[in-house]
């Protein structure tokens, strides 16, 4: 008896700022939050020794007069919701009136803010929770925070911050997602007397971008095409496909102008990417969702970094319909950089340019054939253009196999049929191929290099995705039918897809409890164990979510297969090979990466060879 007691209020500001304030960087947002919130158009925010030593934020906001501002310390007072149905559509960032009071009670904390029309305004100092001064200050309408020596009071707590280096990154992240989500406000960082950067207000999001992370970043982003659905209003811009990071720190999400953490979230980015995104690899996205305040719940995180939407569902589907759009809508620009007209070097006032390309030089002087680059007529077969191996930079060609599918024995060549190719259009010009992997070509904006082999899975790898809808999928009987066990939740999601299974060739049906047999296998798959290989497939068709459909399971087990079929490194090719492949690379939906997310090709442009070769600065 007698035991319980109410702990006094510092010590339960401390207790709150255990959850709220993990690190500096947890004090940059919430205070940079508040800001946002009191409707700033201009932040500055000033950090020493990674904000261990001070955090200081200055706004341009609405200030505060003195009881709102002695208030705005006490745990639970806001300003920002007024009643349990008010939570139930937070529109503010802040809204729980923690924040203040949890700082302050775990450093020693000045507050100076003034309203715009007010003569004076208020300063109050508070050490470790106490308040010591409350007078008349505070200079520019706004608001001035300055938290010194965090975590002094606590030293537990200081014993688990990171190096100053560290704990700056994190806020420098901070601040990136903050100023990301309001391109509408200027934000300035000043880190130990020196300013990392200052952005200035009222500019675009691509502007924002291009400030934070230059221009090289924002020309492989797509503006993304909103899927139009009416519950989850989605914007921004992704990384192009083949553009990845080994991070997430460029994978922004934000949600009604939130930056959110989300396995809901990435897991669909990642599914609306999936055969255009590297294993092990993050992509690059600057998205924007918005929806009704009231289908999200805000109040599910301490320090408000996820959300909880009330149609998981639809907002996932959202996303993954829309990332699924965007790359193929951006098909179009880069192929245009293809078919755009090819422009000779240009002539230097007056005189014609002099032709001291490789082209020329790997070209046989006599020949005037300019659409086929050749070697010296010493190689045998030069005569006959189809038989020319295209010049290489490193190494001889010998041989060359035939850019053709060849499985098991009886899966159809995967050659498109010749008559399929049509008269080339002069829109690029291969240069060469550099050891024996690396297609060199020029076109409208500069140098542009194709992974052959990257290219050739792409090529194979959509080519049998269209067969497969267009004819199903051929399969192949399995000498000996393997029967295997699963859990019973695979089994139940086996029984639940078995009629699309089998629509993809697998001949599977039920055999006893939690078993299945499998007779046979689709004939472009060579597996050593079907079993094995079954488990396999569900699981990563289970992780996959809802969406796994009869096209994404095929689309797996091609995205497995080609890979082994495609013309590899090493793998000399003759010219039209070459061309051919490259003309197949640019008909596909997704050509720039390979079924894996690999990058097929990457352009040079004469302005970034330019640039290194200091004739543009
Ligand atoms: N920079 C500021 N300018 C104007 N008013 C502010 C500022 N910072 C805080 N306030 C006022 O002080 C109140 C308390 O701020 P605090 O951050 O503690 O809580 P909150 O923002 O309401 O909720 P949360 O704890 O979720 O952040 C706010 O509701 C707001 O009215
Ligand atoms: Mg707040």
């Amino acid at each position: 008896m007698g035991q319980i007691r109410l702990l006094p209020d510092v010590v339960a500001s401390q207790v709150a700022a255990g959850e709220v304030v993990e690190r500096p960087a947890s004090v940059v947002k919430e205070l940079v939050e508040n800001s946002l919130d009191a409707g700033s158009r201009k932040i500055d925010i000033v950090i020493r020794r990674g904000g261990i030593s001070l955090v200081r934020v200055i706004d341009d906001g609405c200030g505060m007069d003195r009881d709102d501002a002695l208030l705005s310390l006490e745990r639970h007072a806001t300003s920002k919701i007024h009643s349990a149905a008010d939570l139930q559509a937070v529109a503010t960032l802040g809204f729980r009136g923690e924040a203040l009071p949890s700082i302050a009670s775990v450093s020693r904390f000045r507050l100076t803010t003034r309203e715009p029309r007010a003569i004076a305004g208020t300063e109050i100092i508070v050490n470790g929770g106490k308040i010591e001064v409350v007078r008349d200050g505070g200079e520019a309408p706004g608001t001035q925070v300055e938290v010194r020596s965090l975590f002094y009071n606590l030293p537990a707590r200081r014993k688990f911050l990171r190096s100053e280096n560290t704990e700056s990154r994190n806020i420098e992240h901070q601040l990136h997602l903050q100023a990301i989500g309001h391109s509408e406000i200027g934000f300035s960082l000043m880190r130990d007397d020196r300013m990392l950067f200052r952005l200035p207000g009222a500019v675009t999001l691509s502007d924002r971008i291009r400030d934070l992370y230059g221009a090289q970043l924002l020309k492989r982003l797509v503006e993304v095409s909103d899927a139009a659905s009416p519950k989850t209003r989605i914007s921004g811009f992704i990384g192009q496909a083949g553009l990845s990071r080994q991070t997430r720190s460029q994978q922004l999400v934000f949600v009604n102008g939130r930056a959110i953490e989300s396995s809901l979230l990435t897991g669909a980015i990642r599914e609306g990417y999936h055969t255009a995104l590297m294993k092990g690899q993050y992509p690059v996205t600057f998205l924007f969702l918005e929806l009704d305040p009231a289908a999200v719940d805000v109040n599910v995180h301490p320090a408000k970094r996820e959300v909880r939407f009330r149609d998981s569902n639809s907002v996932r589907e959202a996303i993954v319909r829309c990332i699924q759009q965007t790359l193929e809508t951006a098909r179009a620009g880069w192929q245009e950089k293809f078919r755009a007209p090819f422009r000779p070097p240009a002539a230097v006032a007056g005189k014609p340019a002099p032709d001291l390309t490789l082209r020329s030089e790997v070209s046989a002087p006599e020949e005037l054939d300019r659409e086929l680059p050749r070697l010296a007529p010493t190689v045998a077969g030069a005569g006959d253009p189809s038989q020319t191996p295209v010049p290489e930079i490193v190494g001889q060609a010998p041989r060359l196999p035939e850019c053709r599918f060849d499985s098991a024995g009886d899966a159809p060549a995967l050659q498109r049929e010749e008559g399929a190719v049509k008269a080339p259009q002069q829109q690029f010009e291969i240069i060469g191929v550099l050891s024996r992997l690396y297609v060199l070509m020029e076109n409208a904006d500069g140098l542009v290099l194709v992974d052959q082999h990257a290219a050739h899975e792409r090529i194979l790898f959509e080519e049998l995705r269209r067969r497969m809808e267009e004819q199903g999928v051929p399969a192949q009987k399995l000498l000996l039918p393997q029967t295997f066990e699963v859990p019973p939740r695979d089994a139940d999601w086996i029984e639940r897809n078995l009629s699309i299974l089998q629509r993809m060739g697998i001949g599977i049906e039920s055999f006893g409890p939690d078993t299945f047999k499998i007779d046979s296998l689709p004939s472009f798959l060579s597996v050593p164990d079907a079993a094995q290989f079954m488990r396999k497939v569900i699981d990563d068709l289970k992780s996959a979510g809802n969406s796994a459909s009869a096209m994404r399971l095929g689309e797996e087990m091609i995205a497995k297969s080609v890979c082994r079929h495609a013309v590899k490194a090493n793998d000399p090719l003759r010219y039209p090979e070459v061309e051919k492949l490259i003309r197949d690379l640019l008909d596909c939906d997704l050509p720039y990466c390979c079924p894996h997310g690999r990058p097929t090709m990457i352009q040079i442009s004469l302005a970034e060879l330019e640039k290194k070769f200091g004739r543009k600065i």
